[in-house]
Formats: C-alpha cells, structure tokens, sequence
C-alpha cells in the first residue's frame, strides 16, 4: 500500500487521481448521445495540460487491458456507467433535500464535484466542500470564469484531521439542517477516520438533516483476481517506457474493522435507506457492472428525524 498516515496529495498525483478518473467518466458520459447526467464542467476540469500524464494512466487503470484491446473499451464503458448512475443517483439526493427545504450541503472529499456550480439549487444554499487544500485550489483555478449557482465554501482540510473545527470556522451552522454527501471516499480513509467522520456528521446534524454514503462492497477475491490482470498489463506498459504508478488499490486502506454505512447510522438514529447498485444501474437503463468487477457497491441514504 502507497498510503502514510499524513500523506497529502495535488490533484494529479496519489489519491488526486481518483478525483480525476471519476471526472472523466462524467465528462465521458456528458459527450455521449443519451447522456444520464450532465456535467459540462467535467470536461474542462480534466482538459488541463497539467493533467495531461494523469488521463492516460487513470484511462489504462479503468480498462485494465491494452489500447487496441476491444476488452478495454467495453470495461472503460461500464466505468462511465457506473459514475453515470451514481452521479444520477446523487444529484436526486440533492434534489430532494433541497425541495424538503435544506438550504446547506457538505460535500465531503469534494474533489471535482461541480455540483455547486450545476444543480438547480435554491437562492440562499451553501455548498461546504472538503477536501485536501491544492485540490480544492486546482478546481477554483480551473473554473475561476464560473459562478457557482450555490454559495460554494470551500473548506481545505484534511478529513484525518479536525474538519469540524474547520467546517464552523468557514461558516457552517449547526442548528440548520444538512444535506452530507460522502462519494467515493470510504476506501481512502483509514477506518479509524471513517468512524470519526460518521460520529463528526452526526453530532453536527440538526433535526431534518440528511446523509448520502457510497458504500464499496469490496469482494477481496475478486479484487485480487483484478489486481493480477492489472500487474499483467503493468508490466507490458513498463516495457515499453510508460507511467503505471496509478493504481487505486494501493490507495485503499484496508477495510477491517469498518462497519456496514448503513447499519451505522440506523443505530444511531437516522432512517435508512440502502439502494444497490446494480438494481439501480438496470431501473435506469444501463447495462450494470459485470461480475467479475470487485465491487457490489450500495448507495446509502439516512435522514435525521
Ligand atoms: C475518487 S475521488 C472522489 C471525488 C468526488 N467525491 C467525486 O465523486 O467526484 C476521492 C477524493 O477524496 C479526497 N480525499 C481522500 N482522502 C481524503 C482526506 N483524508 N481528506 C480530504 N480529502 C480526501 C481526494 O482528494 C479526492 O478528491
């Protein structure tokens, strides 16, 4: 594992990446034909010359098979529909919480989420996003000709660390009900820090108060199984001279001790609601993941009565 207990990152480096990848995958399905979602700023956000390295090896990671292999682009298209579905997923949640009267979000692990730019939010919300302070710095950069539709206040810190403190020194308030959205975060965090951010957010939700969680169901067979194709793959490119430090698994901590997201907030409280994946990826009218894929992933929703 690549990972330290305070290692930090930009945006085109170590977990940065993955903020990368997931962009493209979103600015993949922007320029399709029948797009399920629409996020125009995806595309610039992953244009940059900065990013140049990163798209090509974040692409080769996704299909886990060479360019010219028809097998890559069939695996980079389920990757495009699974960002697809979730982002669909997620903006709904939003949506909903917006029309039962949330005025305040936090995006934590906000990465390149462009959410407060492109939803239809309401006059008067506030859009929290954390993440790591040059990532957040890269997205402002890169869209400075943009105006946010929400009020977007960024909160550069690191979530191993004291967010709260730096969430209500940026302004969040407490006695509001939140709309919390953790998406492709859990993995990245040590468990530890997992359990604090759920004990953080649910102390400082008021009543009303929703949360959204991307649960990975991780099948470690499965993943192995993945992990060997992609060393496989790997060592061809290096062969050849080419950059393969992009490797998101290396950038998971490991899952042992984590309990299940769901189960979680319904002990503490919260009304859950558990969505997977898959079924939702087929209520929309995308093929779902294929099974050979490590993942059985599960959208959770929780709201605070
Ligand atoms: C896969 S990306 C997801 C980004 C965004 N949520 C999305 O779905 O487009 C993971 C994000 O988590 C952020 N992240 C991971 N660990 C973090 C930490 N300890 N503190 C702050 N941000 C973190 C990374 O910087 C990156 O932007």
């Amino acid at each position: 594992m690549a990972r330290t207990a305070d290692d930090s990152w930009d945006i085109a480096t170590s977990v940065g990446a993955t903020a990368v990848m997931v962009a493209l995958a979103r600015a993949a399905e922007t320029a399709s034909a029948d797009p399920l979602i629409r996020d125009q700023f995806a595309e610039p956000l992953v244009s940059t010359p900065a990013l140049d390295g990163v798209r090509e090896q974040v692409t080769a990671w996704w299909a886990g098979a060479e360019d010219d292999d028809p097998d890559g682009a069939v695996r980079a298209q389920e990757m495009i529909n699974y960002q697809a579905v979730r982002t669909h997923f997620f903006d709904a949640y939003f949506a909903a919480a917006a029309a039962a009267g949330i005025r305040q979000a936090v995006i934590v692990a906000a990465g390149l989420d462009s959410r407060a730019y492109r939803l239809d939010w309401p006059a008067g919300t506030t859009v929290y996003e954390i993440d790591l302070p040059k990532v957040l710095e890269y997205k402002a950069e890169t869209l400075a000709g943009s105006t946010p539709i929400a009020v977007r206040r960024p909160v550069p810190v690191d979530l191993r660390h004291d967010w709260p403190k730096a969430l209500r020194e940026a302004g969040y308030d407490a006695s509001q009900p939140t709309a919390w959205l953790a998406e492709g975060l859990l993995p990245f965090l040590p468990a530890a820090a997992q359990e604090a951010l759920f004990v953080s957010i649910d102390a400082l939700s008021a009543s009303g108060s929703r949360v959204a969680v991307e649960n990975f169901g991780v099948d470690v067979d499965k993943r192995r199984e993945a992990e060997e194709r992609w060393a496989e793959l790997k060592a061809k490119r290096e062969a050849r001279g080419q950059d393969t430090s992009f490797n998101p698994f290396d950038l998971w901590f490991e899952d042992e001790g984590r309990p299940d997201c769901g189960e979680w907030f319904a002990t503490h409280g919260w009304t859950v609601q558990t969505v997977n994946a898959r079924e939702e990826a087929t209520r929309l009218g995308r093929e779902p993941q294929n099974d050979d894929r490590p993942f059985a992933n599960t959208f959770i929703t929780a709201t605070r009565g």
